[in-house]
């Protein structure tokens, strides 16, 4: 199908169904089990309805999308979250996630298992943006799983500083595999079954071992959100890896709502960014409502990736544009002045 026939981000799923040999396609699809969490991370957020305010003067809206993560300027409050193999869309792989970000203006997170090398990636990045007027170096947070050799995590360290990544990303739900049944019946994705041991005590050590901030990525629970902000985490990311870990693990939105009913400060404590089963303008619209600061968006991204750069930019202005109207008949006069009372947050199971 081409790319101007595609009008929202699902379109991108079925488009890729049709462009990618069945094995790709389904390292990116797949989901941990019986796939409850991958659902549930897509179906959570029609149980949360609108309240949408009538009568507000909204004509700035647009103006008000631009947002800061971790000090740096972007156009929107969401990014592309770090996934593996983007080489299995497309040959220039991430380099078309660094460009279609840099081009656009938001934020890009690689992942350490990419298609391309690092330095091929970091060496992508746009300077000087054309959206924003923004002058500098594009910022991008590399994204990193550990190995227990802490040598070679201190090696890593400094070649991401020294890269000019501004923040790192580390996975923390990921102590085994996903247990993940579509992939494993194509035989692709991770095949060991190594067991990794990251600890509160580790994360002290790694912060020693770099100037960057570490931000932890697949927070479940406040508990473990209290436990990032007490350790000194700049920043938290809730997460439950697109349903591709543990299945049965509760979206972000969830998650978000659990820390803002029981501790609400965490949100002015950290930066908050969130993902999983992101789709829809409104979908960002929920998770900046509680306080999230920045969205990730994994798969519409490495489906889009099938149409080379040109797919990426398509999706981050799809996604731009649904944010703003969808603010604007919610009747949110400008993007950071959402707040909790857009939203019932008393479940509603279906329609
Ligand atoms: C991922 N994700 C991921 N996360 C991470 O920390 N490191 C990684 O290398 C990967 N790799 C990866 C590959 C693929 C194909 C997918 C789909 C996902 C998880 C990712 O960062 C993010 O949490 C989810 O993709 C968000 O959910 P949605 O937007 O895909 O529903």
């Amino acid at each position: 199908p081409p790319l101007d026939s595609m009008v929202g981000l699902p379109d991108f799923d079925w488009a890729a169904r049709r462009k990618l040999n069945a094995s790709s396609y389904t390292y990116y699809r797949n989901g941990a089990a019986g796939e409850w969490s991958y659902r549930n991370n897509l179906e959570v957020f029609q149980r949360f309805r609108l309240r949408p305010r009538v009568m507000v003067d909204i004509l700035k809206i647009e103006e008000s999308l631009p947002t800061t993560i971790l000090g740096h300027q972007f156009s929107a409050p969401f990014f592309i979250a770090p996934c593996a193999r983007a080489g299995y869309a497309h040959e220039d792989g991430e380099l078309n996630f660094v460009k279609g970000a840099g081009e656009e203006d938001i934020l890009y997170m690689p992942s350490l298992f990419s298609s391309k090398s690092f330095d091929d990636i970091y060496a992508a990045r746009v300077s000087g943006n054309s959206t924003s007027g923004n002058s500098s170096t594009q910022a991008l947070f590399q994204q990193v799983y550990l190995t227990d050799d802490m040598n070679e995590t201190r090696e890593l360290f400094q070649k991401i500083e020294k890269a000019g990544s501004k923040a790192i990303i580390l996975t923390v739900d990921s102590a085994a595999d996903g247990n993940r049944h579509r992939a494993a019946r194509f035989g692709v994705g991770s095949a060991d079954s190594s067991y990794s041991l990251l600890t509160w005590d580790m994360y002290h050590q790694l912060s020693n071992m770099t100037s960057l901030p570490i931000i932890p990525k697949g927070i479940q629970t406040v508990d473990d959100a209290r436990l990032a902000v007490k350790n000194g985490a700049k920043a938290i990311y809730l997460s439950n890896h697109g349903g591709r870990q543990l299945d049965t693990t509760p979206s972000s939105l969830e998650v978000a709502l659990e820390i803002y009913e029981e501790d609400p400060e965490i949100f002015k404590q950290v930066e908050v960014f969130a993902d999983g089963g992101v789709r829809y303008g409104a979908d960002v619209l929920k998770l900046l409502a509680l306080g999230v600061k920045a969205v990730g968006v994994g798969r519409p991204f490495m489906y889009s990736n099938a149409y080379g750069v040109d797919g990426v930019k398509k999706v981050i202005k799809m996604l731009k544009h649904e944010v703003a109207i969808d603010a604007a008949n919610l009747g949110v006069a400008d993007l950071k002045e959402i707040g909790p009372q857009y939203v019932n947050w008393k479940s509603v199971n279906a329609w």
